[in-house]
């Protein structure tokens, strides 16, 4: 598609006053930026920097150079600037309303899925380790952002051509599973653990901690059985493999739900036999130093305190797997980047982390990247796994696709089947809830907010994709059935070569300059690392569309109107169909 910004410092490049002031075109395409005001002109060129190779104030020289402008344009050839304008040091740049239509109806229809993708990453690899929870524990609302987050960063580096690998570092290693197989031996049962595993697994583990504290052996013991563990013993082995399927089972059910899947299931115990290899390189390079009997590296030079790599009864960490993990996915893998969606609580965890893989000598360390991201807590309190107070993520979402049940029938919303729009609309309003902040930002969750049909929520977005959708069904083609009709047989009905003197009012051309926006918007929430960008781009498309749609008839009789504002509903459509999947939010054809 045409850049409209490099067409503008084209122009403006080839003044001779920019050239004596000695700016490149590169230059100048750095300096011109969106303006904020439609009103005042689609892009400026601000001309403070020039005052001084040319002598004049920078009022003087933008009126100057907006003269010189507006007589080369031609407006006759259907070019792509409209009218060129100075206010106070600013030149500003309206585009070409029909030009503009016409290159995104065209970039659509081309392409309708690829709209907004590139090939950027031809070539190169990008790991994912993204949700990672533990096994054995609760997987409760707290994982939601790890797993929302970190999968849509993924989908968004596929969009953008990379070849990405999605990995579930899962917590399935510790001195905890030997508390668990020592309170299970005591007291648990079998049926008990089937029935229902990882509440009746913490519950063992927390029985575990009331006896430890009347009887502290207990914490030798359960020494022992990881020791054993570590070793291969196999009965521990078998229990703790029983362990992690059954929690497994649990997890899948909920990525089930979600539509979120993983190429590895690599988790900590799978860095149990790569363990040697780290603390004898840390020896080797000469990292390595006693402290209280343990072996650390000691980072206080760079103000990250001592990282724990040993502990002095011989059995590694959490950050020892995870120096192993990243020398694997860099043997194994070859990444170009090896990305961690983790919250931000483990920030020190991965800065001395990164720190160790410097220390030893990884060039490649810097492109490991720690995502993290802020806390989620409950309208009714804070969390507690102890206190019996966490929300289970797969009510979480049960819940809201009963919710949304009860609202879809109030509401009538338009739709041939009741539970799956529920679903998708209950489960998409929980992703794009979660996907709608900087992932910095600590939230806190409310029902109100994320199923709200009207706010800047999934279901106001969906349902603004179904009413495009429904435009064009009414349009009359193709007269298959709702449900099979694919985005192809939307383009084929749709002709991109649309005469776009109908798409020149301000709200068409409006909603055309956002949808002509999204490219750059996916691109920067890659690198970014931040999905929020494309959530709140597409509900910019959405509003944009609802004011179009409002102020302008769409099925009208003349054929070439219609035809265009048809085309123009449609580019809108793919383009919150595409951000929506990006996010891992569906969109419903009728709502
Ligand atoms: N299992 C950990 C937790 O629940 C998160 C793991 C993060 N990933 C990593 N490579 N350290 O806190």
């Amino acid at each position: 598609m045409r850049d409209y910004r490099r067409e503008i410092a084209d122009r403006i490049a080839g003044l001779g006053d920019i050239a004596a002031a000695g700016l490149s075109a590169d230059g100048v395409y750095d300096i011109v930026v969106p303006t904020t005001d439609d009103s005042k002109g689609d892009y400026a060129f601000p001309c403070f920097r020039l005052a001084k190779a040319l002598r004049k104030a920078p009022p003087q020289i933008a009126s100057e150079l907006a003269a010189e402008l507006s007589a080369g344009l031609d407006k006759d050839s259907g070019g792509v600037i409209d009218r060129v304008v100075s206010e106070n040091a600013y030149v500003n740049f309206f585009v070409s309303r029909e030009a503009l239509a016409r290159d995104v109806i065209g970039a659509v229809c081309a392409a309708p899925d690829a709209y907004g993708s590139s090939d950027e990453g031809a070539g190169r690899r990008v790991v994912v380790e993204f949700s990672s929870p533990n096994i054995a524990k609760p997987f409760h609302i707290g994982h939601i952002r790890s797993t929302v987050i970190g999968s849509s960063i993924e989908k968004i580096y596929r969009f953008l051509g990379y070849d990405t690998v999605r990995i579930n570092h899962l917590g399935d290693y510790g001195t905890q599973f030997g508390k668990m197989i020592v309170a299970y031996r005591r007291w648990g049962k079998r049926e008990d653990v089937e029935s229902d595993p990882i509440v009746t697994l913490l519950s063992y583990y927390t029985k575990f901690h009331d006896e430890a504290e009347k009887d502290p052996s207990l914490e030798d013991e359960a020494r022992e059985v990881f020791a054993k563990l570590e070793r291969g013993g196999a009965e521990e082995r078998e229990l703790w493999q029983w362990f992690r399927e059954e929690s497994l089972k649990e997890f899948g059910r909920v990525y089930g739900m979600l539509g979120i899947a993983f190429d590895s299931y690599a988790g900590e115990s799978f860095y149990s036999d790569k363990m040697d290899r780290v603390t004898d390189e840390l020896a080797d390079k000469g990292l390595l130093v006693e402290s209280e009997g343990a072996q650390v590296v000691d980072l206080d030079g760079y103000g990250l305190g001592k990282a724990l790599i040993k502990k002095s009864d011989g059995s590694t960490l959490y950050i020892t797997r995870d120096i192993a993990a990243a020398i694997y996915r860099k043997e194994h893998y070859g990444f170009y980047k090896n990305l961690y969606i983790v919250a931000s609580q483990q920030n020190l965890h991965f800065a001395q982390w990164k720190q160790v893989l410097k220390l030893m000598g990884y060039d490649w360390a810097d492109d490991c990247v720690h995502i993290p991201f802020g806390l989620v807590s409950l309208a009714g309190g804070v969390m507690s796994t102890r206190a019996g107070r966490v929300v289970f993520l797969e009510d979480v979402l049960k819940n809201a696709v009963e919710k949304t049940r009860e609202i879809v029938i109030e509401k009538d919303v338009n739709t041939d089947d009741v539970d799956e729009t529920a679903r998708q609309v209950g489960i998409g309003a929980v992703i794009f809830g979660e996907l709608h902040n900087n992932r910095i930002k600590d939230y806190v969750f409310g029902w109100d907010k994320v199923l709200n049909f009207d706010g800047e929520t999934g279901p106001y977005v969906q349902y603004v994709h179904a009413r495009a959708a429904s435009v064009i069904r009414k349009a009359g083609n193709p007269d298959a059935a709702v449900s099979s009709i694919t985005p192809d047989a939307y383009a084929s009905s749709i002709t991109p070569d649309v005469d776009a003197v109908y798409l020149t009012s301000d709200s068409a051309f409006a909603l055309a300059k956002e949808i002509y926006g999204f490219p750059d918007a996916v691109r920067s929430a890659g690198e970014k690392y931040e999905p929020s960008i494309v959530t709140r781009h597409i509900v910019d498309v959405a509003q944009a569309f609802n004011r179009f749609y409002h102020d302008e008839q769409v099925l009208v009789d003349d054929a070439a109107e219609r035809a265009a504002k048809l085309a123009l509903v449609f580019a809108t459509k793919q383009t919150i169909k595409t951000g929506l999947a990006l996010l891992g939010v569906e969109a419903p054809e009728k709502m």
